[in-house]
């Protein structure tokens, strides 16, 4: 029998929650498929290591899950570290060495969530939002001088390459190519930025030509979050930089009814590391500790999880538990309106796996 092995780092906040709710509901999953097991190892990697080790994960932390099948996270963020350190120390420090420039964003209203977009159905926002995950404004270029006095610099360099940028374009063609509607929306801002995002629009041109049957077009990003509220019918794989997509994920998240629901994947297509699967939202301060963390997005991160390494049935079925048990308003954590907490969420989930007979 296939065994995967899965590297879980919930990492601070609600992310220990809801990666705890994921692993149950994955192991639920496995018994009932039969065809294959997981063996998890867990990573204590994070805020509370920081201030034992003062630093986010060990220094080999990288070799220890280099081999693995993939990695679940939860989430980087702690109340009493700056947030740069938290995020570069662990999310950052694993994306990047491990080359998952490719972060893969689906959003849908699934079923018994409302969006707050008065009119807006299910079918018609249905989107996949592709993020260049490893250039660009977060690639840690710049620097600060003179700090603390009148005379002090410092300067965020958004730093393209053409391959990277080529390789982005390449992924975001290819999966636009393999969802029914073949279009694809680049994101850019080459009005302003004169010089990077004018590459990034060339290249798109570039690329385009090698995928003929894909109809395509060009958004400045402010536009962009008009046309996101006013027209989700009109968009479905979308393709835009580090910083772009970071915000226009959130807004996508938060159309299609909670921060709380919306997966994310970082890819790295080539497969020379693990990728690694994790909500999108952050460790929420606000509601730690309280046990009402919606679990629904790091299901879905699962779900795309084992699209990843190839048990498509799995991930069919674990979908369709998700989607019994939004479908179902008692089910809802507070984030969408609703008083069930993550332990009964979870439970729903599991109890639909196993009532799933085919
Ligand atoms: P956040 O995503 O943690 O929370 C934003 C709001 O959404 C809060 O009101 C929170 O209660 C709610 N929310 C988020 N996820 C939820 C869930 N599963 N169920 C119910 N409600 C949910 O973003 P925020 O507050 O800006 O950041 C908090 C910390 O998390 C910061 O340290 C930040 O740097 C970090 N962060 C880490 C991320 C990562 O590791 N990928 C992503 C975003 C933020
Ligand atoms: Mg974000």
């Amino acid at each position: 029998m296939k065994t995967y092995k899965i590297a879980a780092i919930p990492g601070d906040g609600i992310g220990t929650e809801v990666v705890d709710a994921g692993v149950e509901v994955l192991k639920a999953l496995a018994k009932r498929d039969g065809s294959f097991t997981f063996h998890f190892d867990h990573y204590d990697w994070g805020g509370e290591y920081y201030k034992k080790h003062d630093r986010m994960m060990p220094e080999d932390g990288r070799d220890q899950i280099k081999n693995h099948d993939a990695i679940l996270f939860g989430a980087a963020g702690h109340p009493d570290i700056p947030d740069h350190i938290t995020l570069w120390g662990l999310r950052l420090a694993i994306c990047q060495p491990f080359d998952q420039y490719a972060n893969v964003r689906p959003t849908r209203i699934l079923p018994g969530i409302t969006s707050p977009l008065r009119s807006v159905s299910g079918p018609e926002l249905d989107w996949v939002i592709v993020r260049e995950n490893s250039e660009g404004e977060y690639a840690g270029v710049g620097g600060r001088v003179h700090q603390g006095l009148p005379e002090e610099a410092a300067t965020d360099v958004s730093l393209m390459t053409r391959a990277g940028v080529t390789r982005i374009m390449r992924f975001a063609f290819k999966l636009a190519q393999s969802r029914p509607r073949k279009l694809l929306t680049v994101v850019t801002k080459s009005n302003a930025q004169r010089h990077a995002m004018v590459m990034w629009d060339e290249i798109a041109n570039q690329v385009a030509k090698e995928f003929p049957d894909v109809t395509w077009d060009k958004m400045l990003v402010d536009a962009m979050t008009m046309r996101m509220t006013l027209k989700p019918q009109t968009l479905d794989t979308i393709v835009a930089t580090n910083l772009h997509a970071d915000i226009l994920s959130d807004l996508a998240a938060a159309l299609a009814g909670s921060l709380g629901i919306a997966p994310t994947a970082n890819l790295n297509p080539e497969r020379n590391f693990p990728s690694m699967f994790e909500p999108i939202h952050g460790s929420a301060f606000d509601i730690m500790g309280k046990g009402v963390a919606n679990p629904v997005g790091t299901f879905w991160s699962a779900v795309m999880m084992l699209e990843h390494l190839g048990e498509k049935g799995a991930a069919a079925r674990l979908m369709k538990a998700v989607e019994r048990v939004t479908a179902d308003h008692a089910l809802h954590t507070p984030d969408l309106g609703g008083k069930a907490n993550t332990r009964k969420v979870t439970d729903a989930v599991i109890a639909a796996i196993d009532a799933d007979n085919n």
